[in-house]
Formats: C-alpha cells, sequence, structure tokens
C-alpha cells in the first residue's frame, strides 16, 4: 500500500514540469547586494526563469560597480546579453581545472536561440587564471570568486565585467556583411577589441532601468 503512494507520487513528480526547478537563481542571489542590479536584470528579461528551468547552469554574474555597459544595451540586444552569462553546464574553479584543454567553448543559453552567438571563450592562463570572453575576441572577464553553489546543479560565480556576444556594444559594427559560413573556419582575433571595449559609452545610464518602475507580472 505504502509503496504504491510513494510510486504515484515519484510518477507524479516526474511528470510536472516544475519538478524541474529545482533551484531559484533569483533566491539564490537575494542575500548578495552587489550583484543586485544583475539580479534585476536577470529577473526583467525572464533570464532567470529560463536559467531555472535548466537541469544544471553556472552563472557569470557581474557586481553592480561593473554592469555599466551591460545595463546600457538596448533593449531588444538586453536579453541575449544576459542570456550570454549562463553557461548550459555546472561549473566551478575545480571542475574548470579539471578540464583536459585550457581553453574551451562553453555553450550558454543564449545558444538555445542562437547558435552562432550563444558560445563563450573560457582559457586558463599560465598562473591559472581562468577568464571568459566572446569567441574570436580576448577573453579578460577574469573569474573572480564563487558567489554560491549547489554542486553539481548550480554555481553563481562573479566575472570582472560583461561578456558581450560578438557585435554587442560595438557602435562600429560593420553593416552589409552577410555571416560568416558554416565551415567554421578559423576567426582572426582582432587586438584591437579590447580597445574598443574600453573607449565605449563613457557615459551610460545605467540608472534608467532602475527609475522605470517594472509591471509586475
Ligand atoms: C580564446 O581566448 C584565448 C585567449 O584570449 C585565445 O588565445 C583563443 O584564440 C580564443 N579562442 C577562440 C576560439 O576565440
Amino acid at each position: 500500500m505504502t509503496s504504491k503512494i510513494v510510486l504515484s507520487v515519484l510518477v507524479l513528480a516526474a511528470a510536472s514540469p516544475v519538478a524541474l526547478a529545482a533551484f531559484d537563481v533569483i533566491q539564490m542571489l537575494v542575500e548578495k547586494p552587489q550583484y543586485a542590479g544583475f539580479s534585476k536584470l536577470l529577473e526583467q528579461t525572464n533570464v532567470a526563469g529560463d536559467a531555472n528551468q535548466l537541469r544544471a547552469a553556472s552563472l557569470l554574474v557581474v557586481p553592480d560597480k561593473e554592469m555599466k555597459s551591460l545595463a546600457s544595451l538596448p533593449a531588444d540586444k538586453l536579453r541575449a546579453a544576459v542570456a550570454n552569462h549562463i553557461l548550459l553546464s555546472y561549473f566551478d574553479p575545480i571542475k574548470l581545472d579539471e578540464m583536459k584543454t585550457r581553453t574551451a567553448l562553453l555553450p550558454t543559453l543564449l545558444s538555445k536561440t542562437d547558435k552562432t552567438l550563444g558560445v563563450l571563450n573560457y582559457t586558463r592562463a599560465d598562473d591559472g587564471q581562468m577568464y571568459f570572453g566572446a569567441p574570436g575576441a580576448p577573453c579578460v572577464a577574469k573569474l573572480v570568486k564563487v558567489v554560491a553553489a549547489r554542486p553539481y546543479s548550480v554555481s553563481i560565480m562573479e566575472v570582472s565585467e560583461p561578456i558581450l556576444p560578438p557585435g554587442f556594444g560595438k557602435p562600429v559594427a560593420a553593416p552589409g556583411r552577410r555571416g560568416k559560413g558554416g565551415k567554421g573556419g578559423k576567426g582572426k582575433i582582432k587586438p584591437s577589441a579590447a580597445g574598443l571595449e574600453e573607449s565605449k559609452m563613457p557615459t551610460g545610464k545605467p540608472k534608467e532601468a532602475a527609475a522605470a518602475p517594472t509591471p509586475a507580472s
């Protein structure tokens, strides 16, 4: 009798999509005020909801003081840029260090909607420091620390700056050029990309989002 009840409960749990939401990334950030801006964007763009549906995830979060280039993106790019900070597997520094290669392309939540944009370049430097960046650009977002982790389902790690998909946040993107062919040829790495990052948008308005009251859904 008892085992029958247990069994039916298990079947119910397995059938319900809610059962997949084993973690709540917003909840995990609630007591971390230094990531309030990032957490707000996660919620606003509904990326948090999508992340919570994943079997495993790693969030690369940006502290409020480094949020400018992300928060100042136009609304139509914001969601993709935020989704680009969610890796589709569980990683922590130990797992990253155990990888056989020192560099790897890791899929992000953005890859579910955009296969070409949705990967991050992970690279471990000679000194063991770990970096993330858009493929084809220098890896400059440094892994600072683990903010929270539940092995092996979800981790939240701080990175030193936003990791924008290729072509985001660059005011001088060349128009008219079609996307690269699907052959996966070697992309040339432009050393100037880092310079562009630094020089753009000296007077962003990170507070803008906070000023407008967002209707509760
Ligand atoms: C990943 O980043 C490293 C370090 O910046 C670079 O050497 C490597 O070419 C990059 N790989 C890709 C595919 O962009």
